[in-house]
C-alpha cells in the first residue's frame, strides 16, 4: 500500500535528517519544491503577473485538489497564508453580541484561543471550554448538554499542536448539525494525516495549513466554508479581490469562499500547495495514516520503555505526535542531544496550550511527530537519542 523506497527517493530530505518535526512542517517531496522553484523562475523569466497569467491552471487547480482532498466544492475553497489566518477570516466574520456563547475544547489552540478571547471582551460574548471525556478528548456528550439557542458557534481542534490526540470531529459534527450551531474545525494537523470529508465531519468551516502533513510549501494555508454559509459570513477584511468597487461608490462581496482570500498571494506556494495536495491524493490519505499510527505506535511503544520517559498523549485515537518529558532533563537539552545526531524533534511549552499542558501542570515537553516517509531505522534513532539525553 505504502512503497517506502519510493516515497523516500521522493525525499531529498531524508539523506540529511531523521525528521520527527512533521506537526512543525514536514519535509517536502521533490514535485513540491520543483513546482514552487519552477514558478519562482519563470516569475523572475517573464514577470509575476505574466507567469501567473501563463501558469493560470497550474494555481487555478490547486482549489480543485483541495476539494478533493475535503470532498467539497471548488468554490468552497479559499487558499490563504496559514491556517491562523484562514481560521480566522471565519471566525472573525461573526457578528456576536453580549450573552452569545462560544464552546470550545481543552485542545484548543494559542491563537485560536487568543482570537477567542480578543472577540468575547470586545462583544460580551462568552467563552465556555468543554472538558474532556474520561478518555481525554472532547467530551461530545458534555457538548450535548451545554448547547442551548444562545450558543453561536463550537471550535474545535480536531488533532492539536501539542498531542497525537484525535478529537472526535464527526460526532461533534453530528451534534451541532442537529443543533444548528455552526462548527468551526481546525484541520491543521489533521489535514494529510488522515482521511477528511467535510460532510462526513459535519463541519461548516474548516482551515488547514500546507507545510505540515501535507507536505506543502511554508506560508499557505487554506480554508472550507459550506456554500450556504459563505454569503451569511461577512470578512472582517475586504479588498479588490474580495469585492467589486461599483460605480456608485458601493462595493459587491464575491459570492464564493475566494471572499476571505486577498488580492497578493504567493503564487509559486499556490501551485505548490497543490502539488503537494496531489500527491496525498496519490499516496492516499488512507494508507497515509495507516502508516502514520502504525510508526507512532511504534515509537510510544519504545520511548514508554525508558526509564524516566513519560509520554503526555491522552485520547480513544492517537496520531503522529508523540509528546513526552524526560526526568531531569529539559526538553531543550533533549532537543539538542537529538539535533546533533541529526535527529529533529522540536520543544512545545504550555503557552502554546494552556488548558492541556497549563491545566495539568506541564511547563513543556518534547514533541516527536512522525510521517509516513520515515522508517524504523529512524525511529530507532530517535529512541537511542532519548535514551541518551538522560545521560548526556
Ligand atoms: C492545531 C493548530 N492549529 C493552528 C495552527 C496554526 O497554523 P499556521 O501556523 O499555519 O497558522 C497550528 C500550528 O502549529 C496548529 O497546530
Amino acid at each position: 500500500m505504502i512503497d517506502l523506497d519510493r516515497l523516500r527517493a521522493d525525499t531529498p530530505g531524508v539523506e540529511h535528517v531523521a525528521h520527527f518535526n512533521n506537526a512543525g512542517a514536514s519535509l517536502p517531496p521533490r514535485q513540491v519544491h520543483e513546482a514552487v522553484v519552477d514558478h519562482l523562475r519563470r516569475e523572475a523569466e517573464i514577470g509575476g503577473y505574466e507567469a501567473a497569467a501563463e501558469r493560470r491552471e497550474h494555481w487555478e487547480h490547486t482549489y480543485e485538489a483541495l476539494a478533493r482532498l475535503l470532498g467539497a466544492h471548488r468554490d468552497e475553497i479559499g487558499v490563504i497564508e496559514n491556517a491562523t489566518r484562514a481560521w480566522d477570516m471565519a471566525f472573525y466574520s461573526f457578528a456576536f453580541r453580549p450573552g452569545d456563547r462560544i464552546l470550545t475544547g481543552r485542545a484548543e489552540y494559542a491563537s485560536n484561543w487568543i482570537a477567542l478571547k480578543q472577540v468575547a471582551d470586545r462583544t460580551g460574548a462568552s467563552i465556555e471550554v468543554v472538558p474532556d471525556d474520561e478518555h481525554g478528548q472532547f467530551d461530545v456528550a458534555a457538548l450535548e448538554r451545554l448547547l442551548d439557542e444562545r450558543v453561536r458557534l463550537v471550535s474545535l481542534v480536531h488533532v492539536p499542536t501539542q498531542s497525537g490526540l484525535v478529537n472526535p470531529a464527526a460526532a461533534v459534527g453530528r451534534v451541532t448539525r442537529a443543533a444548528g450551531v455552526p462548527l468551526l474545525l481546525d484541520a491543521c494537523q489533521s489535514a494529510g494525516q488522515l482521511p477528511l470529508d467535510v460532510r462526513e465531519l459535519g463541519c461548516d468551516i474548516l482551515s488547514g495549513t500546507g507545510r505540515k502533513f501535507l507536505r506543502g510549501p511554508r506560508g499557505t494555508g487554506f480554508l472550507y466554508v459550506r456554500r450556504e454559509l459563505i454569503e451569511r459570513l461577512e470578512p472582517p477584511f475586504l479588498d479588490m479581490h474580495a469585492a467589486d468597487w461599483q460605480p456608485d461608490g458601493t462595493y459587491r462581496i464575491r459570492d464564493d469562499a475566494r471572499r476571505f482570500e486577498n488580492w497578493e498571494t504567493y503564487y509559486a506556494g499556490k501551485v505548490g500547495l497543490g502539488v503537494a495536495v496531489d500527491y496525498a491524493l496519490e499516496v492516499g490519505v488512507e494508507n497515509a495514516w495507516d502508516r502514520i499510527r502504525l510508526l507512532a505506535t511504534r515509537a510510544r511503544e519504545a520511548l514508554a520503555e525508558i526509564p524516566g520517559v513519560t509520554l503526555l498523549d491522552r485520547g480513544a485515537v492517537l496520531g503522529a505526535t508523540v509528546t513526552f518529558t524526560v526526568d531531569g532533563a529539559d526538553a531543550a537539552h533533549v532537543q539538542r542531544v537529538l539535533a546533533r545526531e541529526r535527529v529533529n524533534v522540536s520543544v512545545m511549552e504550555a503557552a502554546s496550550a494552556q488548558l492541556d499542558f497549563g491545566a495539568r501542570g506541564i511547563a513543556e515537553a518534547v514533541r516527536s511527530s512522525v510521517h509516513y516517509y520515515n522508517s524504523d531505522e529512524e525511529i530507532d534513532r530517535l529512541v537511542d537519542g532519548v535514551r541518551r539525553a538522560r545521560t548526556a
